[in-house]
């Protein structure tokens, strides 16, 4: 049966994280959450665009806003909260991981989905380098900082947002930071590829402890969203500007585009250490479906590595 938003359980009483809550597949993945009844804590960096994405939720959705008349609130809602989060600067992670603890004591889902793509080399608040700090480094700290309300939960679950190009990645462990030689496709290939190690090697972690948390992967083949305008107005290339005008109507719906991450998260049928993704055209468009990960996502040794490098980078060793 195809699977859609509509096959979400009901998720009355569970508190969800999104990170990259106010665009594209984060924002259509708190829609879908909060429609089932969750509590949505919206992950954002700037705090004027996560409001106005809160409140643009709250008038579509007739959920619980200000501006809402009585009568038209619908009582399934769950709730909309922000969280300042930027995960390029470890400070910010860690308070954020901080106020989730502080303000609520508890979380079931955390869904990593923020991301930037393919920018010119640039350093995060830390140094590293922006995509390995923003797609790696900044969800791997923030995970691993929230996985004690996670480990309390009957129902965790933790989904690591990659993409189709997990399948060019390869973690250069000599120039992990691309000081020697940047190429932006490459780091942005590399920190996807990381998303789905870590996936995996979260999932080999909470099993070996006996956990019941889930940790997955899913990636949304090709969604209409600010990444690739974002990533245009970043790098300023007119030839790939060019090329996505071409590309554009293999392009589908950045709802759709979010049913891979939403069934990892919250599909009663989904696996530990499942991958999901589009089930038509290659993995470009269509619902989800279990998708195979990169090659090299299963070397234990490499994401152990990754693992390692990764924790001694966060400031996560003791
Ligand atoms: N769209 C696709 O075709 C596609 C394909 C494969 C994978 N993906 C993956 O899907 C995920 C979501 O991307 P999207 O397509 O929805 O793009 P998007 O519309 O550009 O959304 C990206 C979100 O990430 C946020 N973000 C960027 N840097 C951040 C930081 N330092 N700290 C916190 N948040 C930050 C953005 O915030 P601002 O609005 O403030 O910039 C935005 O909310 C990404 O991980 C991406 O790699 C997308």
């Amino acid at each position: 049966m195809t699977w859609t938003a509509a096959s979400i359980p009901d998720l009355s009483g569970r508190l969800a994280l999104v990170t990259g809550a106010n665009s594209g597949l984060g924002l259509e993945t708190c829609r879908a959450l909060v429609a089932r009844g969750a509590t949505v804590v919206m992950g954002c960096r700037s705090r004027q665009k996560g409001e106005a994405a809160r409140q643009a939720l709250l008038a579509v959705a007739g959920g619980p806003s200000p501006q809402a008349a009585a009568e038209d609130v619908n009582p399934s809602w769950g709730a909309l909260d922000l969280l300042d989060l930027d995960l390029a600067d470890l400070a910010s992670v860690r308070a954020a991981a901080a106020n989730v603890a502080a303000s609520y004591g508890r979380l079931d889902l955390l869904i990593n989905n923020a991301g930037v793509m393919a920018p010119p080399r640039s350093l995060s608040r830390d140094g590293f380098e922006l995509q390995f700090a923003t797609n790696h480094l900044g969800p791997f700290v923030l995970t691993s900082l929230l996985l004690p309300l996670l480990r309390q939960s009957s129902a965790g679950r933790v989904v690591h947002v990659t993409s189709g190009a997990q399948y060019f990645g390869r973690i250069n462990f000599d120039d992990l930071q691309g000081e020697r030689h940047y190429d932006r496709w490459r780091a942005y290939s590399q920190s996807k590829l990381a998303n789905v190690m870590t996936a995996l090697e979260l999932q080999r972690r909470l099993q070996a402890e006996g956990s019941g948390v889930l940790s997955l992967a899913a990636h949304p083949g090709l969604a209409r969203t600010n990444l690739q305008p974002a990533s245009i107005a970043m790098n300023g290339s007119q030839l790939e500007a060019l090329a996505y005008r071409l590309i554009d109507p293999l392009f589908q719906s950045a709802a759709m585009g979010a049913l891979p991450q939403l069934y990892a998260a919250t599909a009663p049928q989904a696996s530990p250490a499942g991958h999901y993704g589009p089930n038509q055209l290659g993995g470009l468009r269509g619902h989800p479906t279990p998708v195979r990960m990169a090659t090299a996502a299963g070397n234990p040794e490499l994401r152990q590595r990754l693992w390692d490098v990764s924790e001694a980078l966060g400031g996560l060793q003791s």
